[in-house]
């Protein structure tokens, strides 16, 4: 599916808002978590490497939310079942937020993207995209607690192209770096700008 014929998916829009976080703080988060263009170029190569496992990937990933309560409580009706079309819709633009994170510069657009990304799991506009009735927010500790998974669970999906142990190592340190910037970058919008 090319990225236009994603429901939701407003990347580069105008539509986006522009982030409260500037490009020049955005420079210094990134010093924070040592990430470099040595770090894109990994990036680049788990995009080609994680292309053709991208759903393979969200299975594995939608199968722990799935298998925890607690978690899928958040794609859940007000009833408490979990809502099938919701959980579909968020997985296509999941499955390009892989791609994104790999492939994307991370420029204004990028950053804005990340601010509605962000946006779409608070209150501001959670469930507003795909027009659904379900809980309000997130909750801030598992939007944090989930960036273990997501990152120990990419590493076997890097290692299935027959790169070396030490190219892996690296696309993986970048695919962490990149989520700690990118969540941090999500919780904006749950914090006092004051304390951000
Ligand atoms: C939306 C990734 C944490 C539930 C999304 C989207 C992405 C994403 C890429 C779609 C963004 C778009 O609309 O373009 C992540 C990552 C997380 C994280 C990388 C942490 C490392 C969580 C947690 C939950 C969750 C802990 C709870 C189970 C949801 C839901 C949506 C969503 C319900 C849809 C929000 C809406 O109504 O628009 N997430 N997420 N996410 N995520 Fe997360």
């Amino acid at each position: 599916m090319g990225e236009k014929e994603i429901p939701g998916y407003t990347y580069g829009t105008q539509a986006v808002a522009k982030s409260p976080v500037s490009l020049e703080d955005f420079d210094l988060l990134k010093k924070t978590v040592l990430f470099t263009e040595e770090d894109e170029k990994y990036l680049r190569l788990a995009g080609e490497v994680l292309g053709d496992q991208v759903e393979e990937v969200l299975d594995l990933w939608y199968g722990f939310v799935g298998s925890h309560p607690h978690l899928v409580r958040y794609f859940s009706d007000l009833q408490g079942e979990p809502d099938s079309s919701y959980l579909a819709a968020v997985r296509k633009r999941f499955a390009q937020w892989i791609l994104d994170t790999c492939n994307r510069t991370y420029d204004q657009d990028w950053l804005n993207y990340q601010h509605e990304i962000g946006l779409r799991h608070y209150h501001t506009k959670k469930n507003k995209t795909d027009n659904v009735q379900s809980v309000p927010i997130i909750s801030y500790r598992y939007l944090i607690t989930f960036i273990y998974p997501i990152t120990a669970t990419i590493k076997p999906f890097l290692e299935k192209k027959g790169h070396s142990a030490e190219e892996v190592e690296k696309m993986h340190q970048a695919w962490f770096k990149s989520l700690l910037l990118q969540v941090t970058l999500w919780t904006n919008p749950y914090l006092r700008q004051e304390d951000y």
